[in-house]
């Protein structure tokens, strides 16, 4: 899919985390960096991929001051959050992987998380047959995404729709608020 998509499918996320000015965001998997629309003025933002090779392209690409990116698994990262998306990436972890990086989560980030992913179930036709294709191993029904989130956050699908331009997956967001 990527390639084929500009940073346009992370808008929503600016509204469902109500991103203002002061915010810290931090994005999980950001692979080449398209999150970073996400950052207007006055918004710092960190994409963290495990993938060296999308960092070196994202911070080409998109680096800036206030717009940086770390090759780094979550469970290193010491710097603290006002909000984090994960953006597609829920996909590739195991269920364990998913409480896991809850945990994290709630560790290193003060307010709400949203995650989004392609819907298995909304998919329709090429929808569907480019999700076959996808690497990812764990591709799972929304609601079952939510709940190995449940332990540490309080999750609920806000937005399903296709990506702007090309419509070749329909993705669903959340909003998923830190339990106390
Ligand atoms: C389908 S891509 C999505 C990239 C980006 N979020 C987007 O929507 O354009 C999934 C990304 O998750 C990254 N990833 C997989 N496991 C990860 C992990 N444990 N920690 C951080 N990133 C991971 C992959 O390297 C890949 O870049």
């Amino acid at each position: 899919m990527r390639g084929l998509c500009n940073g346009n499918y992370y808008l929503p996320v600016r509204e469902i985390l109500d991103i203002k000015p002061g915010d810290r965001i931090l994005d999980v998997g950001c692979g080449t960096g398209e999150g970073s629309v996400m950052a207007g003025p006055g918004v710092e933002y960190l994409g963290i991929d495990t993938e060296p090779g999308y960092v070196e392209y994202a911070t080409r690409a998109y680096g800036r001051p206030g717009v940086t990116f770390q090759h780094s698994d979550v469970h290193r990262v010491e710097a603290s959050f006002t909000k984090a998306v994960v953006m597609c990436t829920l996909h590739h972890l195991s269920d364990d992987e998913v409480r896991k990086l809850a945990v994290r989560l709630r560790e290193i980030v003060s307010g709400d998380v949203s995650v989004a992913d392609p819907d298995p179930v909304e998919s329709r036709g090429i929808q569907r047959l480019i999700l076959s294709r996808d690497r990812g191993r764990y591709i799972r029904p929304i609601p079952d995404h939510l709940r190995l989130l449940g332990d540490s956050y309080r999750c609920r699908a806000v937005l399903t729709k296709d990506i702007p331009r090309l419509r070749l997956a329909r993705l669903t967001y959340s909003l998923c608020e830190p339990l106390s």
